[in-house]
């Protein structure tokens, strides 16, 4: 695991932003994994800057989403398909046709989507690099603590902390998804490269939990540890307890 230690988010984002545009600089035909969360906004926001600057072009790159809330049509303002066009894919010079997400509604099979997804996965070569958030309780997608380290796509519900974690984003007229499509564990693991991007105090203890703590379902982060090319990039509050 290699930790880049950064003064504030901005900094974290900067960094971050180096290893995605050496991917898109450097491999003809990247996949790239993609986030949402309030964290990889700042990542994004300077993505678009260094597109704008024609530094990078993503006309040849592929993404995957690592989880989409259940049964949500894509057009609502609380998809994570709305999240990465309004915060990326509509500023950038993308293919929509190449950007994918684990939709999945009421009258579908998620199991058959959920291997749907890692077929897609496996035909656009594997995942290059996978941007990765973590929750306060330590989980990544919406793979919650106690998911199988060996798990692939599929339907999880959602823990009482990230439903209140998360309520944050959610107008009180609007209904909270309770269940999403998350790449598993074991889909994560197996990109060539995962960039994590940890801000503010209220990730510190998951952060130490994942970086010091023991390799355990109870913190799904902590398999990190067991990947060859892991970064995690810190700033000073989220790093503050390692
Ligand atoms: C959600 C997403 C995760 C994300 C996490 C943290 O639950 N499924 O991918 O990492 O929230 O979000 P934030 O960055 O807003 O703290």
């Amino acid at each position: 695991m290699q930790i880049v230690l950064c003064d504030d988010a901005e900094q974290t984002a900067r960094e971050a932003a180096k290893w995605v545009q050496a991917l898109l600089v450097h491999k003809t035909r990247p996949v790239l994994g993609l986030a949402t969360g309030s964290t990889p906004i700042r990542l994004y926001q300077e993505l678009i800057q260094l597109y704008q600057q024609q530094k990078i072009s993503f006309a040849n790159c592929t993404t995957f989403n690592l989880d989409e809330y259940f049964d949500i049509a894509p057009a609502h303002k609380q998809s994570y398909r709305s999240f990465m066009q309004t915060q990326l894919f509509n500023h950038i010079d993308i293919n929509l046709q190449n950007t994918h997400l684990p939709a999945c509604s009421q009258g579908q099979n998620p199991r058959l989507v959920g291997l749907e997804y890692e077929q897609h996965i496996a035909a656009a070569g594997g995942i290059d690099l996978q941007i990765l958030g973590i929750g306060s309780n330590g989980h990544i997608g919406f793979n919650e603590p106690t998911s199988s380290l060996a798990s692939r796509t599929r339907l999880k519900t959602l823990t009482a902390q990230t439903m209140s974690d998360n309520s944050r984003l959610f107008s009180p007229d609007e209904v909270q998804p309770t269940m999403a499509m998350t790449m598993g564990i074991a889909t994560i693991m197996d990109a060539r490269y995962v960039l994590l991007i940890a801000t503010g105090l209220g990730k510190a203890e998951a952060v130490r939990q994942m970086v010091c703590g023991p390799v355990s379902a109870y913190c799904p982060a902590s398999v990190l540890q067991m990947h060859e090319h892991a970064i995690v990039v810190l700033d000073k509050a989220a790093a503050s307890l390692i």
